[in-house]
């Protein structure tokens, strides 16, 4: 790989220009960045100093939530998990309603009505080095991008599963939702090579931990719904949903239980059922693990799909609405 360097020092005007042109695809349609204290919506604004910490070295924390249909879906328990991220690393907790505003604001001047919303809190500019007193203050940045709906209307068939062999961080970390995915980004790269879509981590003594950026249930023959609940599993807004759904199948009679315990390979070979959970994903059968096929025709997930999707769609005590002309 080579890179190309213009001879002279280029204007700021000339390098923004030129990193528009170098942009043509961006999908960022807007950005609120506390530095700026405002939205842009062009993309070559759209950017981050190179000497927050979040750059170079991975400090900070994140959530990525959707909007759709003019609302985005279970705002409050990112925000609450994003505080509890920040707590982890010793950043300041941004104000749940100053953020929600900025959020709403932000998804509003995309102009997207299905958005997907990443909401970074980065330790801030002021430095190339490790530590982090080097910053002169946290940073927020909001950044917009379409969202091309959720994975389980798109493939409705399942997805293809392997095991990963990606060592992971130990659970006080992966317990917290940090801008330091390489493992996550080394397993989507693992599932890629071998064909798949996802790659399930597993942890010592081979518990099942979850995926990438999904979290993983399973329905045994015996129709009980399980999650796994080891250590060093990120505490999904999805799966927390999911499970909280899943009393209405119970009512209905397609589960006899609901409830997290510690899972192991062999549980997701003898399931009944398996499905990946996550704020893009929703809930998406297992077609196949290693190659092979897993459980049979998919009630319980396709039902709790119904229900998470009617939910994210329509119930508005989980909807933040986003205004705009056709909300
Ligand atoms: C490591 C990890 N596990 C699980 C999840 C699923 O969490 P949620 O349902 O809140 O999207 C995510 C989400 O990004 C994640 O990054």
């Amino acid at each position: 790989m080579r890179f190309s360097c213009h001879d002279s020092i280029l204007p700021s005007g000339d390098a923004l220009s030129r990193l528009a042109a170098a942009l043509p695809e961006s999908p960022v349609r807007a950005m609120y960045s506390s530095l700026v204290g405002g939205i842009v919506t062009d993309p070559a604004a759209a950017v981050v100093p190179v000497d927050d910490h979040l750059v170079h070295r991975g400090d900070g924390v994140f959530e990525t939530c959707i909007c759709m249909d003019g609302g985005i879906y279970n705002l409050p328990a990112h925000l609450a998990r994003l505080a509890a991220s920040a707590r982890r690393v010793g950043l300041a907790e941004p104000e749940p309603e100053n953020l929600t505003d900025l959020c709403v604001r932000v998804v509003r001047a995309s102009g997207l009505r299905d958005a997907s919303l990443r909401i970074l809190l980065a330790r801030g500019p002021g430095g190339m080095g490790v530590h982090p007193d080097e910053s002169r203050g946290p940073q927020l940045y909001l950044v917009v991008t379409p969202f091309p709906g959720l994975l389980m209307d798109r493939a409705p068939e399942g997805v293809e599963v392997i095991r990963s062999r990606v060592p992971r961080y130990p659970p006080s970390y992966t317990e917290v939702k940090t801008c330091n995915y390489l493992p996550n980004v080394l397993m989507k790269q693992e599932a890629s090579r071998r064909g798949a879509s996802f790659a399930l981590a597993f942890g010592p003594e081979g518990v099942l931990l979850e995926g990438a950026t999904e979290n993983v249930m399973v329905v045994t023959p015996d129709r009980r719904l399980l999650a796994p609940a080891a250590d060093g599993i990120l505490h999904g807004t999805t799966v927390s949903r999911a499970l909280d759904l899943a009393g209405r199948l119970v009512e209905e009679g397609a589960l006899a239980e609901v409830t997290r315990e510690l899972l192991h390979e062999s549980d997701l070979l003898r399931c009944a059922e398996a499905m990946l959970v996550g704020t893009t994903l929703g809930v998406v059968p297992i077609a196949r693990y290693e190659g092979r096929p897993l459980g049979g025709p998919e009630p319980v997930v396709r039902r709790l799909g119904q229900l998470l999707g009617e939910e994210i769609r329509a119930d508005s005590r989980y909807r933040v609405p986003v205004g705009g002309p056709r909300t």
